[in-house]
């Protein structure tokens, strides 16, 4: 492999530090499952808008590739290569009175967190035989839950196209065709191995293979974030009783993209934000002092429509599962309090 023909339109972080000196120190190393520097930047260089650019094949990707992973993973988390990461899923150190009992604009809350199995490669190495096994694993782990967390799981294989469309658009289903994973080998075989999980209320969802090969999602309608919490860490709790996670001391949970290492935890607010959206700058104010991330109603790389917002968390890793929550719930009650003086002032 040739060293990149960036162009100014490469943005993203591996762009930035993938130095024909790194380049040069990482061009020919193999990770066990096979996994090589030209797989994991094939997307940032395919998608030259992409703001990351990376995906690991397996947890030996962030050792061999480190001297590309440690920098990206130290701009994107504020987390460097001698910190260790921390856990904390107890809902009682969770300060969250609902921000909006009133619902006036939190439309929805969602926590989600990655994981993958601790003895499979991560989605782009993944065989399809590797992958249909993940499937079996999960979907039969999930099977055996009880109580609220009580479900079906339902394979894309199979699926009706309007059943498909219908959840991707009430924001329970993940889409197909994402330009991003297709280039990091995340999308092959599709749609064999992926599929949904999700209890009668659809509060308590899992996604199986797509970005990783768990999702685990709490989400209901309101500003309830600690109910919410509660939900996802009772999931968890009893998925880790039946299946064995990829974790490192210093990464936390392996994910495929380095974003989503750590924590693997992304809580959000669908919220509406009309009088604020008009000022972007002090909109952007707030969500940076905050670490929070905006994105689009549709998820990542979508568009807001209706002056409503996904606000998240940005930071996963080197901080603990309640401060990642701590932090979006701070933003989004400072978020409310601005949006209020603004209503108020025009008025
Ligand atoms: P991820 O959460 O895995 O990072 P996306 O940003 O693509 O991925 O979001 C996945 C789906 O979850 C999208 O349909 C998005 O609209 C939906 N979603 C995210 N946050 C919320 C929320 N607070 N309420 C309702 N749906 C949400
Ligand atoms: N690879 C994409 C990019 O670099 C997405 C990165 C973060 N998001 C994610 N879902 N992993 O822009």
């Amino acid at each position: 492999m040739q060293y990149p023909s960036f162009t100014k339109e490469h943005k993203s972080m591996m762009a930035k530090y993938l130095t024909k000196e790194v380049f040069d120190e990482l061009k020919d190393l193999k990770t066990k499952s096979g996994f090589t520097l030209e797989q994991a930047i094939k997307s940032g260089i395919d998608n030259p808008d992409s703001g990351i650019g990376i995906y690991a094949g397996d947890k030996e990707s962030y050792d061999t590739f480190g001297a590309l992973f440690d920098p990206i993973i130290e701009e994107y988390h504020g987390f460097s290569k001698d910190d260790k990461h921390k856990s904390n899923l107890n809902s009682d150190e969770l300060s969250a009175p609902n921000p909006d009992p009133k619902n006036e604009y939190i439309v929805s809350t969602r926590i989600r967190v990655g994981r993958n199995l601790a003895d499979f490669p991560l989605g782009p190495a993944i065989s399809k035989e590797q992958r249909d096994e993940v499937e079996n694993r999960v979907s039969l782990a999930l099977g055996s839950l009880e109580g609220s967390l009580a479900g079906k799981y339902y394979p894309l294989l199979g699926m009706s196209e309007a059943d498909r469309v219908s959840l991707i658009e009430d924001h329970f289903l993940f889409k197909a065709g994402d330009r991003f994973l297709e280039s990091a080998g995340l999308n092959r075989d599709w749609p064999s191995g992926r599929g949904i999980y999700h209890n009668n209320e659809k509060t308590f969802l899992v996604w199986i293979n797509e970005g990783d090969e768990l999702r685990i999602i709490s989400m209901q309608k309101g500003g309830d974030v600690k109910e919410v919490f509660e939900r996802l860490v009772l999931a968890i709790s009893e998925l880790e009783k039946k299946i064995k996670f990829a974790f490192s001391e210093h990464l936390g949970y392996i994910t495929s993209c380095p974003t989503n290492l750590g924590t693997a935890m992304r809580a959000s607010v669908h919220i509406a934000l009309p009088k604020l959206a008009k000022d972007m700058e002090r909109f952007k104010t707030i969500t940076d002092k905050h670490h929070l991330q905006i994105r689009g109603v549709h998820g990542e790389h979508s568009q807001s429509e209706g002056g409503i917002y996904d606000i998240s968390n940005k930071r996963r890793l080197g901080i603990t599962e309640v401060q990642c929550v701590q932090d979006i719930y701070d933003g989004v009650k400072e978020l409310i309090k601005t949006e209020k003086e603004l209503k108020a002032k025009k008025s």
